[in-house]
This record gives C-alpha cells, structure tokens and sequence, in this order.
C-alpha cells in the first residue's frame, strides 16, 4: 500500500558551489563561496570585520573549488540517483558559471551547455528537474563592486540571468526556486545576501533593503516563467525551524510568536501573500532599521503583489526553543540560527537538535498559513560515517533519522491534509559543507572518498542507507523498515 499520493517526487538535494568543483573552468567566474575558507571558523571568519573576500590560499584551504567534482562526474552519480528510483533531483546553476561577472550581456554558453547535460541525463532516467536559480553562490564581484544585494541594480542582473536560464530549460525543467534560504539573512547575511561587516551587514536597513530586492527580483522571474508555460511552477525556499516557548510564561509564547512571524514567516509571507505583514513596521524597530533610508517603490510593491510565487520549498533540520525569562539560558548549535536548548531532544555531533515532530508541525503551520503546496527540499543529519573492514558503511543513524522525518510527512499528508509535492533530502551525494567547509559532515547516501584536507580519491560508494532509501521510493513511503 503506498502511502503518499502517486506522482510525490522523492529524491535528494544538492546546491552547485558544494558538489561540482570545477571552480574556474570552461569560462566559469568566482562566486562568493569560492572565497569562504573551509573549516569549523567559516562563519566566524566571515562575520569578522577584516574579512574581504580576499582568496588566501596560503592561510586557508577552500574545498568548494574542488567540490567532489560533479562537474565530471555527474553522469556517474545521476546514474547511482537512478538507480536509488529517484522521481527527482534538486540541483542549483552556479550564476558566475552562466554570468562570471553577473553584469555581463551575453551569457557563458559552455555554462549554459553543461546544465543541459545536466538536465537531458536526469530526463534520460524519468527523473524531474527542480532547479534552484540562486544558491548561496552570487558572482563575487556582485558582492565586491556592488555590495550585494543591497544595491538595486541585482534586480536587472538577477533578471536577465533567471530570463536565460529559464528560456533554456522551461521546456523540460517544471519545478524552480528563486532563492536558497532567503530568510537566513537575518541570521547569516553573507551567503544570501553577499553582506559581510566590510559591506554594512551590521546594519539591519540594508538586510531589509536587500530583501525587498531579492522579492522584486523573485517576482520578476515568476513572470517570466508563467510567460514561458504557465504550467511552470516557481516557488520561494525558505529555513523552517519550529519554534517553541520554553514554557507557558506568555511572555515565552509572545517571544515565540515573534520568533516565528520575523524568522520563519516574514519572507514567505512577502512573497505567497504578495505585501508585506502588518508586523514589518515592529521588524524595522526591533532591528534598528532607518526606514528614511529603505527605497521600497510602490512599483515595487505591484511586483510582489502581482507575482506571488506558487508553493513553498523549505529546509528542515531542527527545532528551536525560546526563552526570554531566563538569565543567560543553555544554547544550541544551528544551520545559521542557534536557540536555546530544548531539554526534550536529542542533538547531532554538530548541536543541532534533532525533532521529527517539528516538521509535522511545521508543514501544518505552513500549510494553514498559506494554503499552497509545500516541498520539503531539504532535511538530513549530518554526522561522520565510519568505512568497516569489509567496505561497508552503516549508517543506521542516518537511517533512523530519515525515517522517523519521513513517518511525520505522511502524517502530515495522511491525517493533517497537507498538499505536498515531493520530499528531497539534503546532500543525497557527500558534498561540501556550507557551515563548516567540512567534508566529514556527512548526509549522503552515496560516500564520496574525500577528507577534511582535501585528500582522497573521490570514489563513491553506496551506504547502507542507499539500499534503505531505494526501498522506501519502491513502496512509496510504505516500507520503512530498518
Ligand atoms: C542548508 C543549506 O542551510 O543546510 C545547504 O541550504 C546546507 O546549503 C545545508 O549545506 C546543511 O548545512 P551544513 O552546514 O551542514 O552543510
């Protein structure tokens, strides 16, 4: 008996600037993840006010620009997704390998060639395309000369990148998103938004400002993807992280509702609703914006208004708890956002907790916020795998935390009525990590021989979860045994 409804789209996720290495070649830019160096202090180095995007290979290693080469091997690996019954394959277009500069005319055809490699081996396998236009990946100098998305001018750039790429594939790619975790700018500005201290991400009004950007720009691309084929289904991408208080103080509540509508709500409400929430103005206050200097045109406003997107695509790793009664509350590790810890869950080796139940939750608050369909593009635990003597990795944690995520979609779906298209967990290959550089931050079903230096012959090998997740596609989510 199966238990998801015919046509749900199981599958894995990965994003460009983390798999295909290949960083400067065939015409390809640099992107900013190229000058992240790899290693447990990314994100410090990043929030650091000397850091300039400045490529110190002396100082620092950078594992993106190697990536587990995809690039060259994805024939091998679409093949082993085929193989696991993959319905489809979430990938992202590396921007600077299709525009190195982003404010070029005309666009990098050898870029544009190899997604449509890309693209004709998923269809040679019935496997669905969903693309992400942007993923943590813009051109550095997009971020360098025009200080990210701040500046007003990305919104044609963007345009004319998504306008390319979507006149080139929208005859066989149906499922889009425009931007990868938007609403982790309020935490972490430097992978979305290409703000870092040295360009004013210490400042909340160009946080806002680049975000009314990203929406504007968003829309833009749902036009011209409706234009293409109205079948075309564009979606925004946003972090969910269930909020909970820690307790029935209403002054925890209250904080958790805020949490909620400022982190996980804000952005998908600007962009399904089409305006802006009636709580932006206590945003701008409680994040010290001077709304003197916000340019929001009313043209603006009728873009978002009149080109919502069409479902929601979201990540889910974790739950947070909220505590504001507390002096100095325990805190816990996060995917750019951190909380207090919930003293109800367990957490991964990287401190991130772990909550099935939240994402049964949370596809119901998603789905009774927004009535339109949702795709979980994202969920997984990442944790070091260990090779045994005999070749075989068995990853049963992997295992028994995907399985208990996926139990709570099918309640969702089967006994809450959530409308949901397809379930992608992250990293269904080995790939880079995007917090930490680290190849040993591990959530694939496929292990790619690489360590945290960079050694290794790139080989991949099936785990034990492979063969699992191949099970539960067949059944279609009816077989979940271990
Ligand atoms: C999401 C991102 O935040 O989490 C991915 O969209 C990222 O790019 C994933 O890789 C897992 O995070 P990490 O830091 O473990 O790679």
């Amino acid at each position: 008996m199966a238990r998801l409804p015919e046509g749900f789209l199981w599958g894995g996720a990965t994003a460009a600037n983390q798999l295909e290495g290949a960083y400067d070649v065939d015409g390809k830019g640099l992107s900013i993840d190229d000058a992240y160096p790899g290693g447990k202090q990314r994100f410090n180095i990043l929030k650091s006010k000397d850091f300039d995007w400045t490529i110190d290979e002396v100082k620092f290693t950078y594992p993106n620009h190697r990536g587990i080469e995809h690039y060259y091997r994805f024939k091998d690996d679409i093949k082993l997704f085929a193989e696991m019954g993959f319905k489809c394959y979430r990938f992202s277009i590396a921007w600077s390998r299709i525009f190195p500069l982003g404010d070029e005319e005309k666009p990098n055809e050898k870029g544009l060639k190899f997604y449509d490699e890309l693209i004709d081996e998923c269809l040679k396998y019935d496997i669905e395309p969903v693309i992400t236009i942007s993923h943590y990946e813009m051109p550095l100098n997009l971020a360098k000369e025009y200080g990210g998305w701040k500046n007003r001018k990305l919104i044609d750039l963007f345009e004319n990148f998504a306008r390319v790429v979507l006149n080139r594939y929208a005859d066989r790619v149906k499922y889009w998103m425009t931007f990868n975790e938007i609403n982790s700018a309020f935490h972490f500005p430097a992978m979305s938004q290409g703000l870092i201290p040295a360009n004013g991400s210490n400042d909340y009004t160009n946080i806002f400002q680049a975000f009314n950007n990203q929406f504007v720009a968003s829309s833009k691309a749902v036009k011209i993807a409706h234009e293409l084929n109205k079948d075309i289904k564009v979606g925004c991408m946003i972090i969910y992280a269930t909020s909970y208080g820690i307790d029935s103080d209403p002054q925890n509540q209250l904080a958790t509702m805020q949490n909620q509508q400022m982190f996980n709500f804000f952005c998908a409400d600007v962009q399904v609703r089409g305006k802006y929430p009636s709580y932006t103005k206590r945003l701008y206050r409680d994040f010290k914006v001077d709304e003197s200097r916000l340019d929001i045109s009313k043209e603006d406003l009728k873009w978002i208004s009149d080109y919502p997107v069409d479902y929601i695509g979201f990540s889910y790793y974790m739950s947070n708890a909220v505590d504001v009664t507390t002096v100095d509350p325990e805190k816990t590790g996060g995917n750019m956002l951190g909380g207090v810890k919930n003293p109800f869950l367990e957490e991964s080796e990287w401190g991130w907790q772990i909550d099935p139940t939240g994402l049964r939750i949370g596809l119901n608050e998603l789905y009774d916020r927004y009535q339109v369909p949702l795709f979980v593009v994202e969920n997984g635990l990442g944790a070091k795998d260990q090779i045994e003597k005999d070749g075989s990795i068995n990853d049963d944690y992997r295992i028994s935390y995907l399985k208990k995520h996926i139990e709570a979609i099918e309640a969702a779906v089967n006994e809450d009525g959530v409308d949901l298209i397809g379930y992608t967990p992250w990293g269904c290959i080995d790939l880079v990590s995007a917090s930490t550089g680290e190849m040993s931050k591990r959530y694939g079903f496929i292990y790619v021989d690489l360590d945290d230096e960079g050694n290794g012959t790139l080989e991949r090998k099936k785990k034990k979860s492979f063969y699992w997740y191949k099970k539960v596609i067949e059944s279609n989510g009816d077989d979940l045994t271990e």
